[in-house]
């Protein structure tokens, strides 16, 4: 089944007018997969969150996601979480990675803010807002979505077409800055084509 993903990553800063939009196509009906690279401690999504509520159909204009999601991750609700979007390119069978990347030293801080990825794909859609807005990714917390299409568009400087993941990771430091033996890593494949 060939899902066809457009990802949105038009509120950025590095946003130019003379940028094209792309679409992602997506060539496997998993939508997320787990990091290649083994690293201490590594966990896929399953680690991160509670997926088992979510529902996703497919329709001529792409994925509606609904339902909600509850995270998972053990970690303290004072941690600073620090998490990082990069776009790679699979360039003669080597990930190589694109100017586009988005650091978030302090993860809770910005995770409602509306000029960052993760607001525009799915975290606008949060319903229960008031109630969850304090707890960031707290265990537990769980995260209750309106029904929407996922709606992935990209508006970037000129890449190739070919095949591109993005790769989110996330990782958790205590009050003195040690890092949680746990940390977070998952990635979204597909073929990115022009609009
Ligand atoms: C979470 O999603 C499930 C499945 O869609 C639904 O049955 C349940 O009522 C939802 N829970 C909340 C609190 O919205
Ligand atoms: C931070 O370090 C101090 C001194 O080593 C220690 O007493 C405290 O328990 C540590 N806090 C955490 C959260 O590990």
């Amino acid at each position: 089944m060939i899902l066809k993903v457009t990802l949105l990553l038009a509120t950025l800063s590095l946003v130019r007018a003379k940028d094209a939009t792309y679409e992602l196509i997506l060539s496997d009906s998993a939508l997320i997969a787990a990091c290649k690279e083994p690293a201490p401690g590594r966990l896929n999504i399953d680690g991160f969150m509670d997926l088992s509520e979510i529902s996703t159909t497919l329709n001529e204009h792409g994925v509606v996601l609904a339902g909600n999601v509850t995270f998972v991750w053990g970690i303290q609700p004072q941690d600073r979480i620090k998490a990082v979007i990069k776009l790679l390119y699979l360039d003669r069978g080597t990930w190589t990675p694109t100017f586009y990347t988005v650091t978030s030293n302090d993860y809770c801080k910005s995770m409602y803010d509306s000029r960052l990825p993760w607001h525009t794909y799915w975290l606008r859609h949060v319903t229960n807002y008031e109630d969850v807005k304090d707890k960031c990714i707290s265990p537990g917390t769980k995260l209750i979505l309106e029904t929407y299409l996922l709606s992935l568009a990209m508006t970037l400087p000129k890449l190739r077409e070919g095949f591109y993941k993005v790769q989110l990771t996330y990782q958790a430091f205590d009050a003195n800055g040690t890092e949680r033996p746990t940390n977070i890593c998952f990635e979204i494949l597909g073929d990115l084509q022009k609009v």
